[in-house]
C-alpha cells in the first residue's frame, strides 16, 4: 500500500485489494402489488421484507457494500399515505439492530443533510437513522447504505457549494470529497429491477464507468440468482488494475 500526501485536507491511498460494492436501485413495488391486486403499499412491505432477504444475501456473499434506494428528493411528491407507509418501512428496516449485528453490518446513510433549509425528514426518521448508525458501528463486516432522501444532482450541487464557499479548486478530487460519504468506494455494479433500463438520480458521480444489471423482476421478486448474476457482471468489468479511494486525516 502506498500513502502519498495529495493536498492540504486529504490523501490519496492506492491499494490493490478492491471492495466489491453493489448499488441497487428497488424498482416496481407498486407494480408487484397491482399485478396481485393489492395497494402499492403491499408492494413496499414485501419490498423491504426482500431487502432484508437481499442483506443476508449479500454477507453470504462476502459482498462489501449493499448501498439501496430507499427514498429519493422527488418521492416526497408521492401521495401521502403511501409516503407515510415508506417512511415507516424505513423506520422498521433501521429498527432491524439485533439482526444487523448478528450479521455484522455497519448501517451507513446517504442522503440531504437534515439541517438543510430544504430538508423534510421527520425526526422519528431521524432518529431511527441515527440509532442504527450508532449501535451498528462497531461491526466489521458489510456496509449497507441506505439513501434516504437522496439525489445525486442535490449531493453534486451540495459538494460544488461547500468547495465554493471554502475557495476550493473544483477539481474531481475534491468534489469527491465533499460528497455526503467521501469514503465510499466506487460502485462495482449498478442493479435496477422492474424492466427499467434507466439510472435516475442514484449515485451518478459514485458509480462511473460501472456496468448496469437490468433484470424484468420486480423488486420484491429479486432473489439471490439475480444477485450472483450482477456478481458476474461486476467481474467480467473489473479491472486489474489497482484503485485510488479519498480519505481524510483524522
Ligand atoms: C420503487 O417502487 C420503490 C420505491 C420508491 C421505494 C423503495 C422502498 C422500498 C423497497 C421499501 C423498503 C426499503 C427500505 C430502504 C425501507 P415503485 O413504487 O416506484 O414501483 P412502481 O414503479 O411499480 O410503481
Amino acid at each position: 500500500m502506498i500513502t502519498r500526501p495529495d493536498d492540504a485536507c486529504c490523501a490519496v491511498v492506492t491499494t490493490t485489494v478492491k471492495p466489491v460494492h453493489v448499488a441497487c436501485i428497488m424498482d416496481g413495488n407498486g407494480r408487484w402489488a397491482q399485478r396481485r391486486g393489492l395497494p402499492r403499499t403491499a408492494g413496499h412491505t414485501a419490498g423491504e421484507e426482500n431487502l432484508a432477504a437481499i442483506v443476508r444475501a449479500s454477507v453470504a456473499r462476502d459482498i462489501d457494500y449493499l448501498t439501496v434506494f430507499g427514498f429519493s428528493t422527488e418521492n416526497w411528491v408521492r401521495p401521502r399515505g403511501e409516503v407515510r407507509h415508506i417512511l415507516g418501512l424505513h423506520k422498521k428496516l433501521f429498527g432491524r439492530i439485533n439482526e444487523l449485528n448478528d450479521l455484522n453490518v455497519k448501517v451507513q446513510w446517504i442522503g440531504r443533510p437534515f439541517d438543510e433549509a430544504s430538508a423534510k425528514t421527520p425526526r422519528y426518521v431521524q432518529r431511527a437513522i441515527r440509532k442504527a448508525i450508532s449501535d451498528t458501528s462497531r461491526n466489521t463486516g458489510m456496509t449497507m447504505t441506505v439513501a434516504f432522501d437522496y439525489g445525486s444532482r442535490t449531493e453534486i450541487a451540495h459538494a460544488a457549494r461547500k468547495l465554493a464557499s471554502t475557495h476550493q479548486e473544483p477539481s474531481v478530487l475534491n468534489m469527491t470529497n465533499q460528497m455526503y460519504l467521501p469514503n465510499m468506494p466506487k460502485v462495482d455494479v449498478l442493479v435496477r429491477t422492474s424492466g427499467e433500463t434507466r439510472i435516475s438520480n442514484f449515485l451518478l458521480w459514485q458509480a462511473v464507468g460501472a456496468p448496469s444489471y437490468f433484470t424484468d423482476n420486480t423488486w420484491p421478486e429479486f432473489s439471490a440468482e439475480d444477485l450472483d448474476l450482477a456478481l458476474q457482471l461486476a467481474e467480467t468489468f473489473k479491472d486489474a488494475e489497482t484503485v485510488e479511494t479519498v480519505t481524510r486525516p483524522n
